[in-house]
């Protein structure tokens, strides 16, 4: 069974799909069979940068939101990406008919089942199963599509971006995230948050770092100490469909610090799982290291 990771965050322009894509890319990298599911389905980002817009392409490729309206399993919609041991399950935007898919919507009208529906798809893909990890890209939002993903999910991660710094949204990602451990699954682990992209100013850094460290200190929520440097490179990368790993030699700014990142994920996840066994708390089966 693979670990599943919640990319969540309340705000746009955080870097949710960046990150999730770079630490998607460095876990397959480093020889772990990883998936990404797009389930930011309203702009599809992670789509777009990984594969391209297949809303656009002629033939229609099918995604998560046509299982989700009108039923499959994602194994139908699990793709290979040019990258090897990555995945994806993209969210194809719109339906046979060229309207845009309303998966919020739809997750409303089917109520309980609606949150649960992510999680039993993933639990039912075969594909999925096989994987080491799953990465989830969310909507900037903590409604439907992101409970659900909180739900399917062992552990969340927030990214922060200190240019636009607002300790009320962590907040409240922070607490949804635990209000679903608490109340609905209690597999779910808050993993952190990390600066997915440091002002350079030195006086917004050092702030920043300040109001982290008291958030993490109030909460009990990790800060990652792998910090995310701004680089113009980021901008171009969807584009070209390609990765900081991709474009710059190791020792430069932004692709370092992603190694380092997706170093430290795995350490805390090995804290979290290691404490978990020596507490006796059973996890779902088979997650094993
Ligand atoms: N470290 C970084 N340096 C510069 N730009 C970045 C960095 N990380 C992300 N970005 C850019 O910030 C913008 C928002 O990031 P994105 O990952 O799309 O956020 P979200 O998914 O939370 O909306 C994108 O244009 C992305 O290229
Ligand atoms: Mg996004």
């Amino acid at each position: 069974m693979p670990r599943v990771i919640s990319i969540t965050g309340q705000k746009g322009g955080i870097g949710k799909t960046t990150s999730t894509i770079h630490i998607a890319s460095r876990l397959a990298d480093m020889g772990f069979k990883t998936c990404i599911i797009d389930f930011d389905t309203t702009q599809s980002n992670v789509t777009r940068s990984v594969i391209g817009p297949i809303w656009e392409s002629d033939e229609k490729v099918r995604g998560i939101c046509d299982v989700m309206a009108n039923g499959g399993s994602l194994d139908e919609v699990f793709y290979e990406t040019d990258r090897e041991n990555l995945y994806i399950i993209p969210s194809e935007k719109k339906d046979s008919r060229g309207a845009n898919y309303n998966i919020e919507a739809l997750l409303n009208q089917l109520g309980l089942e609606g949150f649960n529906l992510l999680k039993e798809l993933i639990d039912e893909s075969q594909k999925i199963g096989e994987c080491h990890f799953v990465l989830i890209d969310n909507a900037p939002s903590l409604g439907i599509t992101t409970v659900s993903s909180l739900l399917a999910a062992d552990y969340f991660l927030i990214p922060v971006q200190t240019s636009d710094l607002s300790m009320e949204s962590i907040g409240d990602t922070i607490t949804a995230g635990l209000k679903v451990k608490k109340l609905q699954n209690p597999y779910l682990e808050p993993l952190g948050f990390f600066i997915s992209s440091m002002d350079k100013r030195p006086k917004m850094a050092k702030k920043a770092i300040h109001e982290l460290t008291d958030l993490s200190e109030q909460t009990g929520i990790h800060f990652f100490e792998t910090i995310i440097p701004i680089s113009s490179k980021f901008a171009f990368l969807p584009r070209e469909r390609k990765t900081i790993f991709d474009v710059t030699k190791t020792s430069e700014r932004g692709h370092k610090e992603y190694l380092g990142l997706v170093d430290e994920v795995l350490e805390r996840i090995k804290m979290i799982e290691t404490h978990e066994s020596q507490s006796a708390t059973t996890r779902s089966p088979g997650k094993e290291a």
